[in-house]
C-alpha cells in the first residue's frame, strides 16, 4: 500500500486485465483511482460497527451521482430491524456475510416519487413502458455501485447481493416497499477482516470500442480470458459435475454455461408488472 499510486495502478491493471499501461507519475486522484482499481468484493467483515455519521456521508455521496432526467429514481433501504436480517438471511442460507457484515442495505429503483408527483400536479403519467422501468433501475443501479466506490475509499468492504431477488415478493413485503419500487441488490457493508482475491476481467481490447463495435476477435478474446483465469484465479470448485462431467481446464466460460444452464428467476417479470411497471 506504499508504492506510489502510479505503480499501484499499473500493477492492478496488468493483473486484472493482462495489460501494461504506463500511469502518469502526478496523475491527480491517483490514490484514489489506485484504491478503485485495487478493489474486490468482501465477504468477511469484522463486528465492529461504522458510525451512523459515516454512513449518511456514504448516502450522500452514492445519491450525488448523476440521475437520468433529474428524476432521482433510487432509494436505499437500511435493514435495521435484526428480525428482518435474519429473515432475510434465512432466505439465503448460503450467504453467510449476509448475517456476518455489520449493516446491510437493499438499492431500490425507485419510481413511486416521480408517479406521485403527477397524481399532486393533476397530470396523466404517459410514459408507463419499459424505458421508464428502466430509468429507475438505471439511476438504482449507479446509486449503488457510487456507494460501493465511495465505502472502499473510506476503507470499508461491500459485496452486492443480487441473490436477494430470488425472493422478490418476500423481500418487497418484508421492507414494505410499495408500488413502483423494486430491489436491485442489497448490499453487506463493515469493516474488512479479509477481501476476496483480485478477480481479472476481460481485457480492455473486448470491451472498449474504438470508433465502431469490433466483434470480429470475440472468440479469440474468450479464450484468452479463459487462460488467464485458469492461470491466475483457478475455480475452486467446478459446478454440477454429476450434470456435465469434470472439465480438465475450467475457465469462466464452461462455469459461466454452467451457471446459466437453468432459467434463473423467471418470474421476476411477474414481480416487476405487480409493481405497476409495464414493461412492453
Ligand atoms: C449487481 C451485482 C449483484 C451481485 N450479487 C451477488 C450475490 O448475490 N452474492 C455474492 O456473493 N456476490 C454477488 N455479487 C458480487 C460478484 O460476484 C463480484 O462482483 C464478481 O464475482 C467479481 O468480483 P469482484 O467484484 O471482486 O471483482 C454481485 C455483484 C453485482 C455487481
Amino acid at each position: 500500500m506504499n508504492a506510489p499510486a502510479s505503480k499501484r495502478i499499473a500493477a492492478a491493471v496488468l493483473q486484472r486485465y493482462g495489460e501494461t499501461i504506463t500511469v502518469p507519475d502526478d496523475l491527480r486522484g491517483g490514490d484514489a483511482l489506485a484504491v478503485m482499481n485495487e478493489r474486490s468484493v468482501c465477504r468477511r467483515y469484522r463486528p465492529e460497527p461504522l458510525s451512523s455519521e459515516l454512513f449518511r456521508v456514504l448516502c450522500a455521496t452514492a445519491l450525488a451521482s448523476p440521475t437520468k432526467s433529474d428524476a432521482q429514481q433510487a432509494s436505499i433501504v437500511r435493514v435495521t430491524q435484526p428480525g428482518d436480517r435474519a429473515a432475510i438471511h434465512a432466505m439465503l442460507p448460503d450467504s453467510p456475510w449476509i448475517a456476518g457484515a455489520p449493516e446491510f442495505l437493499v438499492f431500490c429503483g425507485d419510481g413511486s416519487r416521480f408517479r406521485r408527483l403527477f397524481e399532486r400536479r393533476g397530470r396523466a403519467f404517459t410514459n408507463e413502458h419499459l424505458d421508464a422501468f428502466f430509468n429507475a433501475t438505471v439511476d438504482g443501479a449507479i446509486v449503488l455501485s457510487t456507494f460501493v466506490q465511495a465505502a472502499g475509499l473510506a476503507g470499508l468492504g461491500t459485496c452486492p447481493i443480487s441473490e436477494l431477488r430470488n425472493h422478490a415478493q418476500a423481500v418487497s413485503q418484508l421492507l414494505g416497499l410499495p408500488d413502483w419500487v423494486v430491489p436491485i441488490a442489497g448490499l453487506t457493508l463493515g469493516w474488512p477482516e479479509a477481501m476476496e482475491p483480485f478477480s481479472p476481467r476481460f481485457a480492455l481490447t473486448a470491451t472498449v470500442h474504438e470508433g465502431r463495435y469490433d466483434a470480429t476477435r470475440m472468440d479469440e478474446e474468450l479464450d484468452a480470458y479463459d487462460e488467464r483465469r485458469i492461470r491466475d484465479r483457478p475455480y475452486r470448485r467446478q459446478r454440477q459435475v454429476e450434470r456435465f462431467g469434470s472439465a480438465e481446464r475450467y475457465g469462466w466460460t464452461e462455469d459461466k454455461a454452467r451457471q446459466y444452464s437453468d432459467p434463473q428467476r423467471a418470474d421476476f417479470g411477474a414481480f416487476v408488472r405487480g409493481k405497476r411497471f409495464r414493461l412492453d
